[in-house]
């Protein structure tokens, strides 16, 4: 039977903190599925379509990878997926409670359902998206944050949002 493992977020950018725990998991499963949430409530900057092009981009170089995107509960993703896992990263202490709190709850949606939680690398425990969106909108380098392909669709999206087009 072949290992599926979803690995969702907002992705709004992708950042090389994501990359990293998506190496990891194409490590451990013979699949994995990044699933873009729309997130409509967290108001994301790139709409889905280009967070999906930013990370096929990004991950080209993996096999056995897919990129699609989803809309209410992850959990009814994830059974129509054929999935059950469901991948996560750690980076602090600071996030386990409420990665807890949604491994429970998807799992009490889908008891069949599995979190596997992978530690980020050092390097990218402070990263966040919102963390490289400020960064990018005060024109700062991001080297070593995102993948050049984030890098230049962020400055290209502040641009055109500073001319107000
Ligand atoms: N490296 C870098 N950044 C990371 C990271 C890592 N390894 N892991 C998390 N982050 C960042 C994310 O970029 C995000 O940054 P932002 O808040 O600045 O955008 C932040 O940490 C929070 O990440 P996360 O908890 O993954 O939130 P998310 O918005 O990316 O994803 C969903 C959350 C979409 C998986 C969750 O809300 C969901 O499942 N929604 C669907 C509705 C649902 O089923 N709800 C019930 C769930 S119990």
């Amino acid at each position: 039977m072949r290992r599926i493992a979803v690995y969702p977020g907002t992705f709004d950018p992708i950042t090389n903190g994501h990359i990293d725990i998506i190496e990891r998991g194409h490590q451990i499963f013979d699949e994995v599925i990044v699933a873009i949430a729309k997130s409509s409530d967290k108001n994301p900057l790139f709409s889905v379509d280009e967070r999906m092009k930013m990370i096929n981009a990004a991950t080209k170089k993996f096999k056995n990878l897919r990129v699609e995107s989803f809309e209410g509960l992850l959990i009814s993703y994830v059974r129509n997926a054929g999935a059950k896992v469901i991948i996560r990263g750690l980076r602090a202490v600071s996030d386990f409670e409420y990665e807890f709190q949604m491994a429970i709850t998807n799992r009490k949606l889908y008891e069949d359902v599995d979190t596997v939680f992978l530690m980020s690398t050092v390097k990218y425990s402070y990263l966040s998206s919102s963390i490289v969106k400020e960064v990018a909108q005060y024109g700062g380098k991001m080297d070593g944050m995102v993948p050049t392909v984030v890098s230049k669709c962020l400055k290209a999206k502040y641009r055109t949002l500073k001319k107000g087009l």
